[in-house]
């Protein structure tokens, strides 16, 4: 297996006529602690949801340990955990209710 938990090569993401994300390499290693910073529409968002199998590339490599997105997308799940930029958990549930309910969900997806 890579050494890196993370690699990535010459990834790219296109909507429509903008091109939001092009020659992207990328190799992180186990225990790095990895940011990306830049401007706002810079492509940040749209790196980490195709890291984290939300967005299918245009074109490039990745490689997520060991597994090949898109393809092992719903695998990867599994083992990760995304905050994201927007707050999308339920605002009528309390905190351990929204926990129990993901929880639920991905234990009947995949237990
Ligand atoms: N679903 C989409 N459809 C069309 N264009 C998009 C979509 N998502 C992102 N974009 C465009 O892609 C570019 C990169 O956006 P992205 O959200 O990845 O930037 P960002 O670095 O996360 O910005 P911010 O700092 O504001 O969060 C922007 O020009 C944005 O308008
Ligand atoms: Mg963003």
């Amino acid at each position: 297996m890579s050494q890196y938990v993370i690699k990535v090569t010459q990834l790219r993401r296109d909507f429509a006529d903008l091109t939001a994300i092009q020659n992207l390499d990328l190799a992180v290693e186990k225990g790095q602690i990895y940011g990306f910073l830049g401007p706002n529409g810079s492509g940040k968002t749209t790196a980490i949801r195709m890291l984290t199998g939300l967005l299918k590339p245009t074109a490039g490599d990745i490689q997520i340990m060991g597994l090949k997105l898109p393809q092992d997308a719903e695998k990867l799940r599994m083992h990760i955990g995304y905050m994201t930029q927007k707050f999308s958990l339920y605002d009528d549930l309390s905190v351990i209710e929204n926990l129990k309910f993901i929880a639920k969900i991905y234990g009947s997806l995949y237990g």
